[in-house]
């Protein structure tokens, strides 16, 4: 059964200090590196989230012991080829492109075959962008034709280097090479095109043989094998994609003020924060503080009178690919046109989410001209609605969610938004924040 939210009213201006939940990205790394690290580690204010729990119940089925208790996670690392499971184990991934993948680079020299599942959503996306650079190093695939999960991967026992053009600007891809890379001989060498860079800050407060040349378009990755990886007690700073959402409910709401406190705002995921100023809203870091290799931040956000249409430079897009559908919205309301392009990747998410952003808009009345891989939206600075509007069948993509409800309560109108609980995926608490802004 699918459960909706009925939206009907905007949202008064505010002015409010929120805490945003754990990083999921950095949360997913962390569950990761700590069940193949040598010891117990521990992390504060994980995301509590479905694709995490996937993460957990997965290293869980791969031998680890884990802890979870309301505030501390606690993961039992058996070193790097520690791993212990039956014959013919089944990996569910869920809804999780983050954990499909990364678990693949690990599994690399799995004795055994695994089987990796994902629900609807992830069963459609590509998983040969992985297969095929974890077949260089040796390791055996069966994709549902040729490209999709069901898949069955058997690591191989003699590894071999590899050099990889990670050209997508996929930090999924590039976190999975690295970690195939830290169990083969030898060195792996990844060129790649920017990415958030999480696993290599990691890599990097681990002492790791890993390194990293910032070249002007790419990265030279460079993976020496790893012999052992220490425990790591981590305090999970807040994320900015699940921040993006109120960044934009501020952004479109004249006078409202918020903070959210510690935020990450790691140089390659700030493209909202770069993106919104050039459209007019003020944004402010304060208590500015390194943590782990990790920037984080106290953001605050001002709404603005007026916003800008920008034509966006595609250098922003990988900093800020999945804060299209919300930033869109500010597109909306902002004077003159804005642009984004090459931006075909956004199709390969959770769902289309390109065609979802366009989908929305044209609901809301908004003129847009959509290509394949770019989108015009034609801004109204004095946008309100006042008619029906039904989101639906978008695969769950909680995204999609999220984006539709800061769109009810921005631009006014009926909204009914299909599958509420699409939010567990990434941010379960997200309407209660809404609500907290609300009274
Ligand atoms: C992620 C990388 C991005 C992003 C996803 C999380 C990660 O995906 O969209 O939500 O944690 O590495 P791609 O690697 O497919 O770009």
């Amino acid at each position: 059964m699918s459960r909706s939210v009925f939206i009907k009213k905007k949202i008064p201006r505010f002015n409010k200090i929120i805490k945003v939940s754990g990083d999921k990205s950095i949360s997913i790394r962390w569950i990761l590196f700590a069940s193949i690290a040598d010891g117990v580690s521990k992390a504060r204010n994980l995301l509590r989230s479905e694709d995490v729990m996937a993460s957990i119940e997965t290293i869980k089925k791969l031998g680890i012991k884990v802890i979870l208790s309301p505030n501390l996670c606690t993961v039992y690392g058996r070193g790097l080829n520690g791993y212990i499971f039956k014959k013919n184990l089944i990996i569910n991934a869920r809804n999780s492109g983050t954990l499909g993948r990364l678990i693949l680079g690990i599994l690399v020299n799995a004795p055994k075959t695994i089987k990796l599942i994902g629900d609807k959503s992830l069963s459609k996306r590509d998983f040969k962008r992985i297969a095929e650079p974890l077949s260089k190093f040796g390791a055996k695939f069966i994709l549902k034709n040729n490209k999709t999960l069901p898949l069955k991967i058997t690591g191989s026992s003699n590894l071999k280097p590899i050099t990889y053009f990670e050209k997508r600007g996929s930090a999924q891809c590039k976190t999975s090479v690295i970690f195939a890379g830290m169990k083969s001989p030898g060195t792996t060498v990844i060129n790649s095109k920017k990415s958030r860079n999480h696993t290599e800050l990691l890599c990097k407060y681990l002492n790791l043989p890993v390194t990293v040349k910032n070249k002007k378009n790419y990265d030279e990755i460079k993976i020496k094998k790893v012999e052992k990886i220490k425990p790591i007690n981590y305090n999970i700073p807040s994320d900015i994609s699940s921040s993006a959402f109120f960044m934009v409910l501020t952004a479109l709401n004249f006078n409202s003020e918020l903070v959210i406190k510690n935020v990450n705002v790691n140089q390659s995921r700030i493209g909202i924060i770069t993106i919104l100023r050039k459209m007019g809203v003020k944004i402010i870091l304060k208590n500015k503080k390194i943590y782990k290799g990790e920037k984080n931040a106290d953001i605050k956000i001002i709404g603005p009178k007026m916003l800008r249409g920008i034509n966006c430079p595609t250098n922003l897009n990988s900093g800020a690919i999945d804060e299209f559908l919300v930033i869109f919205l500010v597109a909306a309301k902002a004077k003159g046109i804005s642009y984004f392009k090459n931006l075909g990747e956004l199709n390969q998410k959770e769902s289309p989410r390109l065609k979802w952003g366009g989908k929305i808009l044209k609901q809301m009345g908004v003129k847009i001209i959509e290509k394949k891989d770019s989108i015009k939206i034609f801004g109204d600075p004095n946008l309100i609605l006042d008619k029906k509007i039904i989101i639906k069948d978008y695969l769950k993509d909680h995204r999609v969610f999220m984006t539709s409800v800061i769109a009810a309560l921005s631009f006014g109108g009926k909204w009914e938004i299909h599958d509420k609980d699409s939010i567990k995926s990434s941010f379960p608490d997200f309407l209660n924040i809404i609500k907290k802004l609300n009274s």
